[in-house]
């Protein structure tokens, strides 16, 4: 009887998702290379959750630093926090309400909704209604399957012309908990198909290149925030001799795989993989754009958050070729974005502008010779951070969309 009631226990810890009641967001503002090491300290031996950085060994002097303290380690936090006498500031007072709230009205409807956040369920379905309802500008094909076995849906949209045009590759999703990032592909797709033939931009994009979209990257990693764990970032993949799961896709790619701002412990949120590409979703990526090189003319990859337009490289300091015109571009772009809300992002190399990280796939497809790659995070800058509002959808999707025009539009103009 005993040994039921253990079971039966098991398995409800086993299926309920995490909760975060009680859990606080803090903001640490490091002033000295002291503060510095205090913050690594609390990464290295207190269970938290770092939010930005995504991991302690890229805290820095002056960065602002946002952790997740699970309820049961903030007096120790707090404590160790005093002593130091850093700048702390409480984000979320109580994660929990803050993880309800962010949604307007929770499930209460399962279709597909551009203003909503949409589960994979659903967006699987509306990728399939969305290609066959625009034939004429969309075709679908499956770039591999996940780990878990679920299908990896690419979009091609461009008008149909019969021979090869040049196109632009763009994924959302790396990340599991940046949601934001999946509405955006989902709005982009809408956009472009409904408002070719009547915005000139889009027609011009449209009929004389194609965009390659990956909606969702690491879907196994974006089911289970659903499903188990909202602040769920890796893939899903079992690692041998841990019980921890998931590699951190962007520090899974060819590029300085593993050297800087990546970890080998499978433990760790930006765990690089026991290999490169060694993540099934990662190979399938990386498959799609080297067999199809000569036509990828762009590289675009969206996160959250920062607000910051981001490229190569990340791997290492050193400036890349083309530095001056990827940045001029990130400018123009950032000031399109801007245009609208007054929304201020920040661009640059990505190891100077957010942190050294190699292995991401940013870099990769740079040194591959795709010229124009580009690192999104998208918004906020922390109020909300990864569970940024439904009502933010809309203008984060508006803005965001002036800014992958314009560098579309340049690439188009200098092919
Ligand atoms: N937040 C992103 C990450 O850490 C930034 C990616 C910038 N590019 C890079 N190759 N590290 O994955
Ligand atoms: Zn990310």
């Amino acid at each position: 009887m005993k040994v039921l009631l253990l079971l039966g226990l098991v398995a409800v810890a086993l299926c309920e998702p995490t909760k975060f009641v009680g859990d606080k967001v803090l903001r640490l503002t490091p002033g000295s290379e002291e503060d510095v090491t205090i913050i690594r300290e609390i990464g290295h031996t207190i269970k938290v959750d770092f939010w930005k950085p995504d991991s302690p060994d890229l805290v820095t002097v002056g960065m602002t630093v946002d952790i997740h303290v699970p309820a049961a380690q903030l007096d120790m936090v707090f404590t160790i926090l005093q002593q130091s006498g850093m700048e702390v500031k409480v984000m979320f007072e109580n994660l929990q309400e803050a993880v309800e709230a962010q949604m307007d009205d929770k499930r209460a409807t399962k279709a597909h909704d551009y203003t909503k956040y949409n589960s994979w369920a659903t967006i699987n379905d509306w990728v399939v209604s969305i290609s066959s309802a625009n034939a004429d500008l969309i075709s679908r094909q499956v770039i591999g399957n996940t780990y878990e076995g679920r299908p990896m849906h690419l979009l091609t949209i461009g008008k149909k012309t019969g021979s090869a045009k040049p196109a632009i590759f763009m994924d959302c999703g790396f990340h599991a908990r940046e949601w934001i990032t999946h509405a955006f592909c989902q709005w982009f797709i809408n956009e472009a198909v409904s408002t070719y033939g009547s915005d000139p931009e889009m027609t011009n994009l449209l009929d004389r290149m194609d965009f390659f979209v990956l909606p969702v990257f690491n879907i196994d990693g974006y089911e289970h925030t659903w499903t188990n764990d909202r602040m769920w970032r890796k893939t899903r993949s079992r690692n041998s001799g841990s019980s921890c799961i998931g590699t951190d896709p962007n520090r899974n790619f060819d590029a300085g795989w593993c050297t800087v701002g990546a970890s080998s412990n499978p433990c760790s949120e930006t765990y690089c993989g026991s290999s490169i590409e060694s993540e099934i979703e990662s190979k399938n990526l990386a498959n799609f754009i080297r067999s199809n090189k000569s036509i990828i003319k762009a590289y675009l990859t969206v996160h959250s958050y920062s607000q910051m337009l981001l490229f190569p490289y990340s791997y290492k300091y050193g400036l890349a070729a083309d530095h001056s015109e990827l940045l001029s571009v990130s400018q123009g772009a950032i000031a399109a974005l801007r245009s609208l809300y007054g929304t201020r992002y920040t661009s640059g190399p990505g190891a100077a502008t957010i942190y050294p990280a190699a292995g991401g796939s940013d870099d990769w497809a740079y040194d591959l010779g795709v010229k124009y790659s580009y690192t999104f995070e998208l918004r906020d800058e922390g109020r909300y951070g990864f569970l940024l509002p439904e009502s933010q959808i809309k203008p984060t999707c508006e803005e965001t969309m002036l800014a992958v025009k314009y560098i579309a539009s340049h690439v188009l103009n200098n092919l």
